[in-house]
């Protein structure tokens, strides 16, 4: 019998990637999603990519019933904690919805699951919970710190789970701190749809490509850094889910808390990342220089060799592939 995993937030962008992988990976997957940033018909294109699909309940993980039913009704071994709010300038402005929904739905969560004597979780945490690095690049064990609420929910729960652990060492527990994930699956059947007008890079290019946006405004080109625009560490999608399966092999295998960063340990610039996309995909991207959008960073890059060696696991995806995936994702 395959074990089963429930996938919370399965069907948004970094969910269903991860399914992906772990149906190839020989799981069965649950997932569970409120469809409040994403849509039900992820589930038939998993399906496809496939050839089998994940089991889907549509629900909130802020309901207790709800998820004592699915760990009584079925042989659930882990989960993996996706769902949750993201968007750091809404957090902001709505505070109450995103402590409620993040560390109240993970509150829920870690409860039903200790009551159901499954103690097994890979949570998404963040880049964001390091602040403004002192020094790159930037290894697990740099001070934490928080600058909206957004990156605090992620703070809280990942304190929440280090507690837990202490109190109980039976969980098995990984802390997987995302740097920047891009990308989408490369037969373009499943990736990243935001809302509205993107927040993030990625997809703010690549709808300006389309000609959906006139032109992408570059936060800040007066930063310290070779060109002046900010730097992050872009992974794809595609290997960030795999990071995920790796991460429960693990926790298989020793009976630990883990906490590790999944990026690829390499710096891109906003300028950088415009000229990438361009020559990958034989397009424009009209921008123009705007100012510093308030929060940003200049620099973060991950150091992955902690997910190296402990996982066995590096992401293997080039620049040049999450532009593709991205634009194939885009045109279809
Ligand atoms: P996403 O919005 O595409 O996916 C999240 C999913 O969770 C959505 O499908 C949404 O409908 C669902 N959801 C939200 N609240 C829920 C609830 N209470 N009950 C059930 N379902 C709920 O976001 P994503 O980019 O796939 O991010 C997944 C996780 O990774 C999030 O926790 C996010 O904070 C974290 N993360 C994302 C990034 C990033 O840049 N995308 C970076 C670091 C960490
Ligand atoms: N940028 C632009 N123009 C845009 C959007 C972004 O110039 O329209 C720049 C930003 O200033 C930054 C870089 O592109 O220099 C990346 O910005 P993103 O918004 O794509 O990503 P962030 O690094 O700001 O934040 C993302 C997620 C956070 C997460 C963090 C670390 O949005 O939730 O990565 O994982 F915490």
């Amino acid at each position: 019998m395959k074990e089963t995993i429930l996938v919370t937030g399965g069907t948004g962008f970094i969910g269903s990637h991860t399914s992906v992988a772990l149906l190839d990976a020989g799981y069965e997957v649950i997932v569970v999603d409120n469809l409040s940033n994403s849509d039900a018909g992820v589930i038939q294109r998993i399906e496809q990519i496939c050839s089998r699909g994940p089991r889907f309940i549509e629900g909130d993980v802020r309901d207790s019933d709800l998820l004592t039913s699915i760990f009584s009704e079925f042989a659930v071994v882990a989960v993996v904690h996706f769902a949750g709010l993201k968007a750091v300038g809404e957090s902001v402005q709505k505070p109450l919805e995103y402590y409620q929904n993040n560390v109240g739905g993970s509150l829920k969560l870690f409860k039903v699951m200790q009551t159901a004597g499954v103690k097994t979780i890979v949570f998404s945490s963040s880049a964001t919970v390091y602040g403004d690095p002192a020094q790159l690049p930037i290894t697990e064990s740099f001070p934490l710190s928080a600058t909206n609420p957004y990156g605090a929910t992620k703070l809280v729960i990942e304190n929440i789970l280090a507690d837990l652990y202490r109190a109980d060492e039976e969980w098995r527990i990984a802390r997987l701190r995302y740097f920047n994930p891009v990308g989408a699956h490369e037969s373009a059947l499943i990736g990243e749809n935001p809302k509205g007008v993107p927040d993030n890079l990625m997809p703010y290019i690549s709808q300006t490509a389309a000609g959906i946006r006139k032109e992408l405004s570059v936060f800040g080109d007066d930063y310290k850094t070779p060109d002046g625009t900010g730097i992050r560490d872009y992974i794809h999608v595609v290997d960030l889910a795999s990071g995920h399966v790796a991460a429960l092999d693990y926790l298989q295998r020793n009976d630990q808390m883990l906490t590790v960063n999944l990026g690829t340990g390499n710096g891109v610039s906003v300028l950088e990342m415009i000229n990438t996309f361009e020559s990958t995909n034989s397009c424009k991207v009209p921008y123009r220089i705007a100012k510093r959008r308030a929060g940003d960073i200049a620099r973060c890059w991950a150091d992955t060799s902690l997910a190296n060696r402990l996982l066995e696991w590096e992401a293997t995806r080039t620049l040049e592939d999450m532009c593709r995936d991205t634009w194939r994702w885009q045109n279809s």
